[in-house]
């Protein structure tokens, strides 16, 4: 089955569905396709590895592809008419629809180009994305406050790997589950490859950025000890970080396992968090929860019940398998 044809019978499942969130999608998936293209011929093309002399919001330097996937992302999504408001890891500011265009119902927060630091290294890098029904009334621009809502309320997260294939994980909403399509070159469609995605229910992997160690919290600390300690004869998890959050969260919900990005506590370079809350967290703790998993941030709160109040805003974030999470959680609440 094509991601099309999936989208379909979604819609036919909901009587008084108008198709606008399939055509939304179907945008989508045409700048996926532009941006899987480009990111598969990178090393041949002058001008399109390496950085750019620009820094991000975020006070990142912005690489020549986290620029292209941007504007691929933010020219399509933004003209489709079916969108009111966009906003963007690359953009400071909210993204409004171009004057002459029609102003749709839905929002979409994105990270155009997820794992930029692993570009050159022809290392797996990907694309996140938020979609919600816009809180203010129809016909009117979007405003801020139609994409600061809870993780909850969204109506569909998903995101792109470009990895050795091209895939397209969606869950369309809460109680929708999660299903996976990959890319078929061949004819340039998706295809239903992995239906009902369920993330294992224990998992031996832990992915975290280990040389952030000495700025952990005790409580960070002693988890990763315990996962890692043969105190026993029991067996220590494995570390598995490529440090591109699609990548490590894909690998994981496969092959079941936890990822964690927590706060510095010694340091003041990350003191909430480094991941993105709109574009990063909470589409990825949906896709989790919808595949049997758990989303929390360090103090244990559920990321999807967080109220945003930035757009670029920054959580901590432990996701994963429900038993390892679980098994977090019993060291946070001593
Ligand atoms: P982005 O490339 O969109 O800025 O995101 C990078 C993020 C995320 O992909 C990854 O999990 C994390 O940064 C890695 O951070 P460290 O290099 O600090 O481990
Ligand atoms: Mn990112
Ligand atoms: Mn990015």
């Amino acid at each position: 089955m094509s991601l099309s044809q999936y989208l379909i019978e979604e819609q036919l499942k909901l009587p008084q569905a108008t198709g606008d969130f399939t055509a939304l999608m179907s945008h989508l998936v045409y700048a996926a396709k532009i941006v899987s293209r480009e990111v598969r011929k990178a090393g041949l093309l002058d001008n399109i590895l390496g950085s750019t002399d620009q820094t991000n919001v975020q006070g990142e330097t912005v690489m020549k592809l986290d620029e292209y996937a941007d504007r691929i992302f933010t020219h399509t999504l933004t003209r489709c008419g079916h969108l009111c408001v966009m906003g963007s890891e690359e953009q400071e500011e909210i993204v409004p629809v171009p004057t002459g265009y029609k102003i749709g119902k839905y929002t979409i927060a994105i990270d155009p180009l997820d794992g930029s630091s692993n570009i050159d290294a022809n290392v797996s890098i990907g694309t996140i994305f938020s979609v919600h029904l816009r809180s203010s009334p129809q016909g009117t621009p979007g405003t801020k406050e139609d994409l600061l809502q809870k993780g909850a309320k969204q109506r569909a997260a998903g995101y792109i790997v470009y990895g050795s294939s091209t895939m397209l994980v969606l869950s369309v909403g809460v109680g929708k589950g999660v299903s996976g399509f990959t890319l078929d070159p061949s004819c340039g469609e998706f295809i239903l490859s992995h239906p009902e995605m369920k993330m294992p229910e224990s998992g031996g992997i832990y992915s975290i950025n280990e040389g952030n160690y000495n700025y952990w919290s005790d409580e960070v600390k002693n988890y990763i000890r315990d996962i890692k300690s043969i105190e026993g004869g029991r067996k220590p998890q494995s570390a598995r970080y490529i440090g591109s959050l699609v990548a490590d969260f894909h690998r994981n919900l496969l092959k079941g396992g936890i990822f964690l990005y927590p706060n510095d506590t010694k340091s003041s370079k990350y003191p909430k968090g480094k991941l993105r809350l709109l574009y990063e967290v909470a589409p990825m703790a949906l896709i989790a929860e919808q595949a049997g998993g758990m989303a929390v941030t360090v103090d244990g709160q559920r990321i999807l019940d967080l109220q945003p109040s930035e757009l670029h805003e920054r959580t901590t974030f432990i996701v994963g398998s429900k038993k390892e999470v679980e098994h977090f959680l019993t060291f946070v609440r001593k």
